[in-house]
């Protein structure tokens, strides 16, 4: 018989110990494929398969809203809410510079940024991984990528805290969005004027773009700008919380991965599955009967991701980390056509990361007694203190 339960859950904004988001999620899978969650009112699909069916129907499952409590954004990420033919179009003028060809270029010195990040740690003995490392070193590779100085990373590395609302004491703050918009539009402004070179300077690229025989619009560059901002940097920075959390509370996986860096592709794909830190939701186009669900026209629909890339329907032994899984096919990235556009460039930063940490620091351990604390909505450690020999 159908399950249409109705729940008051809340997936947004909760605060608990880590792993515990995705304790809660493998429950609610297990007890419901899908229910109606009363707290922010949209369905909620848990199982990788119904997920995956969901991502590959787009003209059903619309990217009008990819925010499950925000069914009518007054912001607009792009080219997240655009829908086909225009997203199509939209990715081709973004996904070369993202390219695994792209992205090989760049993977030397992304390695050298983990190694200046890390090196004037090795002495400390211990730090706060999250503020040490994980703020700091994927907006170095993002303003990298981007084409731009290192001299800009102050002011991403606090906007990105500044919206996450990461600094203690402080809930988001949302004119770090406005800030973030501000930078982008002068930025574009006097690439207008005076223009770098378009295969190296991302904004000069996009400056020259052109959409259905037109310029591409200003409105459109920067919207661009800031949802790759957005995508980009906080993404990186949980997910390697959670890399570094499972390392240090598993030493035997970190001997290994310390000795046989050869494992460290596996490892990330294996972190990507069993922390999944990013649910996407859809809105739905017309009213439909999803496997005996009734969803209605304009209902939001949350994609669980970190319910899909643990079930155990997929994957043996789901609840377990096993860094050398095979196959591996988890949707971390999503699916479908809005698959992320820098899974090439995530991976290559998680690994690079992993790899520079363990040549210089192999052996370390939590340090703290204290329970850690997680955030709900993008799944992230507030903090991860780690302690290691000087
Ligand atoms: C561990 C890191 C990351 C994770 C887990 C992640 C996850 C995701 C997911 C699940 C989607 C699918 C959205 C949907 O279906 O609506 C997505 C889309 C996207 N991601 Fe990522 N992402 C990460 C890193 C990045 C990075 C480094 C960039 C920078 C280039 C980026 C840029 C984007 C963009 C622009 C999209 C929208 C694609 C489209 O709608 O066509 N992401 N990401």
């Amino acid at each position: 018989m159908a399950d249409h339960a109705s729940i008051e859950v809340d997936l947004s904004s909760t605060v608990a110990p880590a792993t515990e988001h995705w304790k809660q999620m493998d429950q609610l899978r297990e007890a419901h494929r899908f229910f109606w969650n009363t707290k922010g009112g949209y369905w909620v699909l848990t199982r990788y398969e119904d997920i995956r069916e969901a991502f590959n129907k787009p003209e059903l499952f619309s990217n009008r809203s990819i925010v499950a409590t925000d069914p009518n954004p007054a912001y607009r990420f792009l080219p997240s809410f655009s829908e086909p033919p225009q997203h199509m179009k939209y990715r081709h003028l973004m996904n070369g510079w993202f390219a695994p060809a792209s992205i090989k270029r760049h993977a030397a010195r992304i390695a050298e940024l983990a190694r200046e990040t890390v090196s004037p740690l090795v002495s400390q003995g211990h730090a706060d991984f999250i503020t040490a490392f994980g703020d700091g070193f994927p907006v170095k590779v993002f303003l990298l990528v981007m084409g731009l100085p290192l001299d800009d990373a102050g002011f991403f590395v606090s906007a990105v805290q500044r919206m996450s609302g990461d600094t203690p004491g402080h809930p988001s703050d949302m004119t770090a969005w406005d800030d973030i918009h501000n930078y982008w539009a002068q930025m574009l402004a006097s690439r207008r004027t005076s223009p770098c070179d378009p295969h190296v300077d991302f904004v000069t690229h996009l400056s020259l773009c052109e959409l259905d025989g037109e310029p591409l619009p200003d409105v459109d560059i920067l919207d661009i700008l800031v949802t790759l901002t957005l995508g980009s940097l906080d993404t990186i920075k949980n997910q390697l919380g959670w890399c570094f959390y499972h390392l240090a509370t598993h030493p035997d996986d970190r001997r290994r991965v310390a000795a046989m860096p050869e494992l460290i592709p596996s490892a990330v794909e294996e972190f990507l599955r069993a922390y999944p830190i990013v649910g996407m939701a859809r809105k739905l186009n017309e009213d439909t009967d999803f496997h005996g669900c009734p969803m209605k026209k304009d209902d939001m629909v949350l994609l669980s991701i970190p319910a899909a890339t643990r079930d155990p329907r997929q994957f043996a032994d789901a609840d377990r980390v096993l860094i050398d899984r095979s196959p591996n096919r988890h949707i971390a990235f999503g699916a479908s056509e809005h698959r992320c556009l820098g899974s090439h460039l995530a991976r290559c930063e998680l690994q690079s990361a992993i790899r520079e940490w363990h040549s210089l620091i192999p052996d370390y351990r939590l340090d703290t007694d204290d329970q850690l604390l997680a955030h709900g909505g993008l799944i992230s450690l507030r903090s991860l203190p780690l302690a290691w020999a000087p």
